[in-house]
């Protein structure tokens, strides 16, 4: 791919920019803050790793200047404030949701094909923000949390079990907040059905542990996580750039998947270079399908909070 953009030179967009470099991805990574000097000085210092690690990618960095972004084929918008401790994502939502539009509306302008990938809290309802704010067709305005909450979830199994966190294999439904919905019934361990392998009162509690990952992260440092977020974005873009059609959970716009209707949630999809190539709609248990609607019902809450805030 020629360009990547990636708005947002904080920590979790700079950690994007740096992973994408690294995976060597795109001729050019471009990442914009509104922050004076701040992309071009972690560009920069991304770019001088370049000889060491051995990427031909170069990372420039811009101070509000959507110009130099034109004709970049993916969009990543980290934008907006992070969580403090006592915060929860939907908090968030009056301060990022205005960014969010903004950037948006500026990034679609200069790149009109590209696909867009939201990484802003609170995340099922930024990205239904920049949906309506790009006036793109949906396949091409992806969310990015079920790879992280799910991956937090494998990293607990693998604690408990003493085992490589690769050999996880596991998927979470639902919003980016407390509500997610993972699913150890569909998760396994080389092969092996994890309720085989731990009694259900550790799976129940690495559930809990998972649904409030990003909070201990933010008690923990008093902002919230970048490493594995921005990871777990540097995934989906791979997927998309090389159109692997893997399969991961990302919030992506249900039209009847699962029941629900016109609400962005987390359900696994295959990301190739269309962006979401389709959404797999999965046969759930009544518990399961109890707990996705409460989460449904969440984001919900906080999509109204937007529309009343009649941005659109
Ligand atoms: C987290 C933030 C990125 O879960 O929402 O760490």
């Amino acid at each position: 791919m020629d360009k990547i953009t990636v708005i947002g030179a904080g920590n979790v967009g700079a950690t994007v920019a740096n992973v994408l470099a690294h995976k060597d991805l795109a001729k050019e990574i471009v990442l914009v803050d509104i922050k004076q000097g701040i992309a071009e000085g972690k560009a920069l210092d991304i770019w001088q790793s370049a000889s060491i690690d051995d990427f031909s990618t170069k990372v420039i960095g811009v101070t509000d200047d959507y110009s130099k972004t034109a004709g970049s084929g993916i969009v990543v918008i980290t934008s907006g404030l992070p969580r403090k401790p006592g915060m929860s994502r939907d908090d968030l939502i009056k301060t990022n949701a205005i960014i969010v539009k903004e950037v948006a509306e500026k990034a679609v302008k200069y790149s009109p094909d590209a696909i867009f990938i939201i990484v802003s809290n609170p995340l099922d309802v930024m990205t239904y923000a920049a949906l309506k704010a790009t006036k793109l067709p949906a396949n091409k305005v992806i969310g990015m949390a079920g790879i992280l909450d799910t991956a937090r979830f494998s990293m607990f199994v693998a604690e408990a079990l003493n085992v490589s966190a690769r050999t996880v294999n596991a998927l979470l439904l639902g919003g980016h907040g407390d509500t997610m919905v993972p699913l150890p019934n569909h998760t396994s361990v080389g092969g092996v059905p994890l309720h085989e392998l731990l009694p259900k009162e550790k799976i129940d509690a690495i559930v809990d542990r998972a649904k409030k990952g990003g909070g201990e992260l933010v008690a923990l440092m008093g902002t919230s996580a970048w490493y594995a977020p921005g990871a777990a974005t540097a995934l989906m873009v791979e997927s998309i750039v090389r159109d692997q059609n893997r399969v991961f959970p990302c919030c992506v716009l249900l039209n009847g998947e699962y029941g629900l209707h016109d609400v962005y949630l987390g359900v696994p999809v295959v990301l190739g270079k269309k962006g979401v190539d389709r959404i797999i709609d999965i046969k759930l248990s009544d518990e399961e399908t109890k707990n996705l609607q409460i989460s449904c019902g969440a984001v919900k809450d906080v999509m109204k909070v937007l529309d009343d805030m009649k941005l659109f």
